[in-house]
């Protein structure tokens, strides 16, 4: 990460396929003077992602990429993000597993926000399966991305309790708002590490 740190904030790509609360959380801290990023671009892997309101309200480039339909498409990708001079990739709420080849390239420069304790619930459906396992707590980490699904270095993880009324809707809610503290304090961290 070192060499991406210059005078000028760090050139950002946001990950979205869905509704885009961490995307549009992410747009306003990256306008806060202290914020290390600036959000240059966003790719869905949907146009019917919600989220993309957000790139025409704050005036950012947006791409979509069907990963079925569009053939070749991780070097598509990672050409644009390249003639973009990306030096940082936000996954969030991105609902796609990156190739390989993707990852590699980017090595060490991805993160993603997930929404549990992990390495605990892993994957889809987090919040079903944590009440599902009467857990006490549960909560939300940003990581850096590997060739692993959620298995990555953690960054920073927030810990919440699980209340005996809660169904997956309200602990989701809850664990949402987490997410839109967690992501750029993890941000911060990862750059004030250097
Ligand atoms: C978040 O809970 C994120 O952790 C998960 O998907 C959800 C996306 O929410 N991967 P949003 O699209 O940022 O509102």
């Amino acid at each position: 990460m070192e060499k991406l740190i210059g005078k000028n904030k760090v050139s950002t790509a946001i990950f979205i396929s869905g509704t885009g609360s961490n995307f549009k959380n992410l747009i306003k801290f990256s306008l806060l003077k202290r914020s290390p990023i600036k959000i240059k671009c966003v790719i869905s892997n949907t146009k019917n992602a919600k989220g993309l309101k957000y790139a025409n309200k704050y005036g950012i480039k947006k791409k979509i990429y069907d990963f079925k339909k569009n053939k070749n498409f991780e070097n598509k990708i990672i050409n644009f993000l390249k003639n973009n001079d990306i030096n940082l990739i936000c996954l969030a709420g991105f609902m796609k597993i990156l190739p390989p080849i993707f990852i590699r390239k980017f090595n060490g420069i991805i993160l993603n926000i997930h929404p549990s304790l992990l390495p605990k619930y892993k994957g889809l459906n987090t919040h079903q399966r944590v009440i599902e396992n009467n857990e006490k707590f549960t909560g939300c980490t940003v990581h850096f991305v590997n060739s692993k699904l959620d298995s990555g270095k953690i960054i920073l993880q927030k810990r919440i309790k699980v209340f005996k009324k809660d169904n997956p809707l309200s602990l989701s809610k809850r664990v949402l708002k987490k997410e839109h503290q967690l992501y750029p304090k993890a941000i911060l961290k990862v750059f004030s590490n250097l």
